[in-house]
């Protein structure tokens, strides 16, 4: 079938499967310019499919020739239908690391519940014996809980009173003014049960009861702090919240592995269009201004340069891991920088409808936001007739 974007909201219903493919094509060749490191062997990925952690498989991979076993939440293609993107992404991942007779596994269904992880549990026992690093990235609007059934939604809200300032619907380029009333204390309680660090620490406890973690074994979770422009509705809000508790339980998971002289590290990343980013107030605006200021200074990444450097210069490094003083890994080092933010507080008091186009980067958004869903990659044909049927090869 041909297959164009369709988008409702900050959602595209389609996605395609060679504009997925080419992207996970890119990654990887960026990823092999930078040499091999001396990295992990045997990779745990949870949140495997888009993202961040699409961009930790692959270096993972390709940066280091570790198998990889990949846990995520996608929607399969059917005659007429095409797949979620994160599908497509993983049919054409798990291609080429096959091609370059690397193992390459995956789970798709529900990271949150015992089901998939005893699933997951199985498949390393079975074909890995043990993994040495486990990547935790999902990111979800909802959990049910294993133990009690019970679902929890997440809300991104502030905390600290209302929150009203300018927000971009970066579709049509308006600038508007959005106003959100705080959160009450279950839909605080409620995002920490989704986005905290309970389940992150559920993985690694059956893991390690399983003996399934090597000595020394590392995990990884993502979180993001972001400046003072967004921290009523980002860090000091609900998400926040979750963030802190997940940063909490990364100091409770290290005291749990300290008998394999394991570690668990909280990396703070820069922001970036994602699916999950997308749906967050005020931050689509301020993206597309730190993009135009990051690029224009030279330092703009994405994910794939963001998690590269993560394990060249962080988890791999030669010296040891550095950290902040709260003990968490900072890759937005450039994000944060002084300079950049100045620049980007000035641009946020000027936007406007009217003037975002020349002071923001907002085509540059809207490109990476329609390459997560593949559409807009070079050197894909969109007029051609494509099989939007695709099997994902090491699809357990
Ligand atoms: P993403 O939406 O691209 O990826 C989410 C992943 O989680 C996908 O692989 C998806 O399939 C999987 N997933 C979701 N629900 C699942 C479920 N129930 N079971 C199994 N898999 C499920 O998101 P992302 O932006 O890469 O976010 C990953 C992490 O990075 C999050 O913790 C996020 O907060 C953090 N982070 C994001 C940014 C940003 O700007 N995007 C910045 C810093 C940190
Ligand atoms: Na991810």
């Amino acid at each position: 079938m041909i297959i164009s974007p369709r988008t409702r909201g900050f959602i595209c219903l389609t996605s395609h499967p060679e504009g997925c493919a080419q992207n996970v094509l890119t990654q990887i060749n960026y990823v092999k310019s930078q040499g091999l490191t001396d990295g992990p062997k045997k990779v745990l990925v949870i949140g495997a499919s888009t993202g961040f952690g699409l961009a930790s498989r692959i270096t993972s991979a390709f940066g280091s020739n570790a198998s990889t076993i990949g846990v995520y939440f996608e929607k399969p293609s059917a005659p007429g239908k095409p797949a979620s993107p994160g599908w497509y992404n993983t049919a054409a991942f798990e291609t080429f690391a096959n091609e370059a007779g690397l193992y390459a596994k995956s789970i798709n269904g529900d990271a949150f519940s015992n089901e998939i992880k005893q699933k997951t549990i199985d498949l390393i026992k079975a074909d890995l014996g043990q993994v040495d690093l486990v990547i935790y990235s999902l990111a979800s609007p909802r959990r049910t809980h294993p133990a009690t059934g019970e679902t929890f939604n997440s809300v991104l809200k502030p905390i600290e009173g209302s929150f009203s300032d300018k927000t971009v619907d970066f579709h049509t380029g308006i600038v508007s003014t959005v106003s959100i009333d705080p959160a009450n204390e279950e839909e605080i309680a409620n995002t920490v049960a989704v986005m905290g660090g309970e389940d992150w620490e559920m993985w690694i406890t059956a893991l390690k009861e399983a003996n399934l973690l090597a000595p020394g074994a590392t995990t990884v979770a993502y979180s993001y702090i972001g400046p003072a422009l967004t921290e009523p509705v980002y860090r000091k809000g609900t998400i926040g919240r979750a963030k802190d508790h997940l940063e909490a339980t990364a100091l409770d998971i290290t005291d749990q592995l300290k008998d394999i002289n394991g570690k668990a590290y909280v990396s703070v990343n820069k922001a970036l269009v994602t699916q999950a980013s997308s749906a967050i107030p005020v931050i689509p605006l301020y993206i597309s201004l730190l993009y135009k200021v990051m690029k224009a200074k030279g330092i703009h990444e994405g994910c794939i340069e963001q998690i590269s450097r993560l394990f060249k210069d962080n988890l791999y490094a030669k010296n040891g891991v550095p950290v902040d003083e709260k003990g968490r890994i900072r890759i937005d080092d450039w994000e944060m920088r002084e300079d950049v933010q100045n620049e980007v507080t000035a641009l946020w008091a000027e936007a406007t409808t009217e003037t975002l186009p020349a002071i923001g980067d907002l085509e540059g958004y809207k490109t990476d936001f329609f390459n997560l869903f593949g559409f807009e990659v070079p050197k894909v044909d969109y007029n051609a007739d494509v099989n939007e049927v695709v099997e994902v090869p090491g699809l357990q």
